[in-house]
């Protein structure tokens, strides 16, 4: 999708920057939580590749003061006014970062969330896989700090092995969805798996 330019005539775009949002990818976690009440008042959330904040803003605000949530990325983020907001540095691809996050959360998660997306290269193959890689190794973070019952939020763009991942994903929970927000742009390859009632 087109250069700057286009991306200032975007509805979502100005709606953000009005809004305050650091990233018009705050509407898709707004569209997919009214849709499937992940987050809910109280909540600890983590939040895997979370640079530079838009869905920390979101969940910060439902959470409210007396939830938490810890965000994770590779880049630095920009710190954020509200309290109950937490981020470090980290690879969700190497393992010790999971070690980092239980360390970091004040009991295991009620919410998983994960943004994370490779570089993109334009192949379509390329992209995915490393998406998928992204993707898995945020469900190796569910499995040590996912409370039983939780849910769980992750991006992935779709293909070859798209089917593979779903599998490995819906033995985790009792419930999965597979949604498209209307903020995500329509030409992309990227859907969102919601799972629900996280099985330990
Ligand atoms: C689409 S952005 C996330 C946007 C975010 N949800 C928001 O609303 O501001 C994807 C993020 O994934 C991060 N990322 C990619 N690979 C990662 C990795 N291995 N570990 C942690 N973060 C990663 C990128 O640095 C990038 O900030």
């Amino acid at each position: 999708m087109g250069g700057k330019k286009h991306r200032k005539m975007e509805p979502y775009y100005r709606l953000a920057k009005k809004m305050g949002y650091r990233a018009r990818s705050a509407f898709k976690l707004k569209q997919l939580n009214d849709r499937y009440a992940l987050l809910r008042r109280g909540n600890i959330v983590l939040d895997l590749g979370a640079a530079p904040g838009g869905w920390l803003q979101v969940a910060g605000e439902i959470v409210g003061e007396r939830g938490f949530v810890l965000g994770v990325d590779i880049q630095p983020i920009e710190e954020l006014p509200l309290p109950q907001l937490r981020t470090i540095i980290g690879d969700i691809l190497d393992p010790s970062t999971t070690t980092l996050i239980s360390e970091k959360l004040p009991r295991k998660a009620d919410v998983i969330l994960s943004d994370a997306s490779p570089k993109i290269t334009g192949v379509w193959d390329v992209d995915h896989a490393r998406s998928i890689e992204l993707a898995e190794a945020a469900i190796a973070i569910a499995d040590r700090v996912l409370a039983p019952n939780g849910r769980m939020l992750v991006k992935v763009f779709q293909g070859r092995t798209f089917e593979e991942f779903l599998r490995k994903f819906k033995r985790r929970f009792l419930f999965t969805k597979i949604s498209k927000p209307h903020a995500s742009r329509k030409g992309s390859a990227e859907v969102y798996v919601i799972g629900i009632g996280h099985r330990t």
